[in-house]
């Protein structure tokens, strides 16, 4: 019993009336696009495992062999002893890949955002006030960083290009540096920035471009390597994680030298936080090997994410602007998508529902993410259990 469990307590009630209210429910991996839960099989339409990598033998291996050969933990955070030789080697692999000067590891996408704006906007560092424009649907870890830093984000309109153009020109006269804070492909609606325009906009205005590549990364982009290449070199970080298509856990920072050798001195989150262990690292280093030779996976992934959203169509359903394996059916109410996912949990498919805070209110859906490792035969089962469940609604 602790002093604040009535609070808590009616804080849940709250949740409960709201249709808000979520919980932890166990599952276990059964095998490619499979997962158990419940006592039963469900096809699993939820994860973010888009590559099908998070069971691939290679990166199994390689973590096993990573930790017997260096073990369990890396003992320190990376300023004290806590960067292994396999750090640094995975962060040269990850540079060259993603064509920049240098790249650093960070515990979690999560992390990596609430850390780094921080850091990005400190006055010390600037000199002055950073003028911070975001998309309004950007992931709540940027939010978080924002909020963190203390400053006021400008909220530009959905992937509205023009809008973020206006709100540039509108400040234009205030002092200040310039950041343009957005993702490459939004991970609740699964469409894209349009990367090329942002970095022109962003020479235009001066403006540090920063791009979350969580859901690009391993999907999209030349050799799977992220939207940021679109950007002719005006990307001045990328961040991406390994904990989505790069099927492990862990994130990184891509960019100049000189950024990555500034946040080792200034950002927090990797200052004060024990170092990624080497299993972590083995499943990336592994990752890196296998996604530049996925190229016809990602073309399979694209091709199915199509077919889904064409069947979706023509159940009238929504599927915003997705326009990658991440393919929403919006069902506006909480209750609505609540029940939707049950049913389809019924029919042997999980699709999780999400709702508010997670989305805007009025904007609840089931999110589908694809994933290669789904069969043509999979896909066909969600697209019936959709076509049923919804008739039924
Ligand atoms: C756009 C975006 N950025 C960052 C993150 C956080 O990454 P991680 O799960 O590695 O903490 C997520 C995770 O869902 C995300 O969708």
């Amino acid at each position: 019993m602790s002093l604040l469990d009535p609070l808590f307590r009616q804080h849940l009630d709250r949740l409960d009336r709201r249709h808000t209210r979520r919980s932890l429910l166990p599952v276990r991996p059964e095998g490619a696009g499979r997962i158990r839960r419940g006592g039963r099989t469900l096809l699993n339409f939820s994860s973010n495992d888009y590559l099908g990598l998070a069971a691939h033998p290679l990166l199994v291996e390689r973590a096993c062999a990573w930790a017997q050969r260096w073990g369990a933990g890396s003992t320190a955070s990376r300023l004290v002893c806590g960067t292994l030789e396999l750090h640094a080697e995975v962060e040269a692999k990850l540079a060259r890949l993603k064509g920049t000067e240098a790249a650093l590891l960070f515990n979690s996408g999560w992390q990596a955002n609430a850390a780094v704006l921080p850091a990005l906007f400190d006055r010390e560092l600037l000199g002055g006030d950073a003028l911070v424009f975001t998309d309004r649907l950007n992931h709540a870890s940027l939010h978080h960083g924002c909020a963190a830093a203390g400053v006021r984000q400008i909220r530009f309109r959905h992937n509205d290009l023009d809008h973020l153009d206006g709100l540039l020109a509108r400040h234009a006269a205030e002092p200040g540096t310039r950041f343009i804070v957005t993702e490459s492909v939004f991970s609740m609606d699964g469409d894209r920035a349009d990367v090329p325009a942002l970095a022109a906009l962003a020479e235009r205005h001066g403006a540090f471009l920063f791009l979350d590549e969580a859901h690009a990364t391993g999907v999209l982009g030349p050799r799977g390597m992220g939207l940021a290449a679109l950007a002719g070199g005006r990307a001045d970080l990328a961040m991406g994680t390994f904990s989505k298509a790069l099927g492990g856990f862990g994130a990184y920072v891509a960019g100049s030298q000189a950024l990555c050798d500034y946040l080792v001195n200034r950002c927090g989150g990797l200052i004060y936080a024990t170092a990624l262990p080497p299993a972590v690292l083995g499943a990336m280093d592994a990752a890196l090997d296998l996604v530049p030779t996925l190229d016809a996976e990602r073309a399979r992934l694209q091709a199915m994410a199509e077919r889904l959203r064409a069947a979706f169509h023509g159940l009238g359903i929504d599927t915003a602007g997705s326009s990658t394996q991440i393919v929403p059916a919006i069902t506006g109410a909480e209750e609505d998508a609540l029940s939707l996912s049950r049913r389809l949990e019924e029919r042997g498919i999980l699709g999780i529902a999400i709702r508010p805070p997670t989305v805007p209110p009025g904007t609840s859906r089931l999110r589908f993410a694809l994933s290669a490792a789904h069969t043509d035969a999979d896909l066909e089962a969600l697209t019936g259990a959709v076509a049923d469940a919804w008739s039924a609604r």
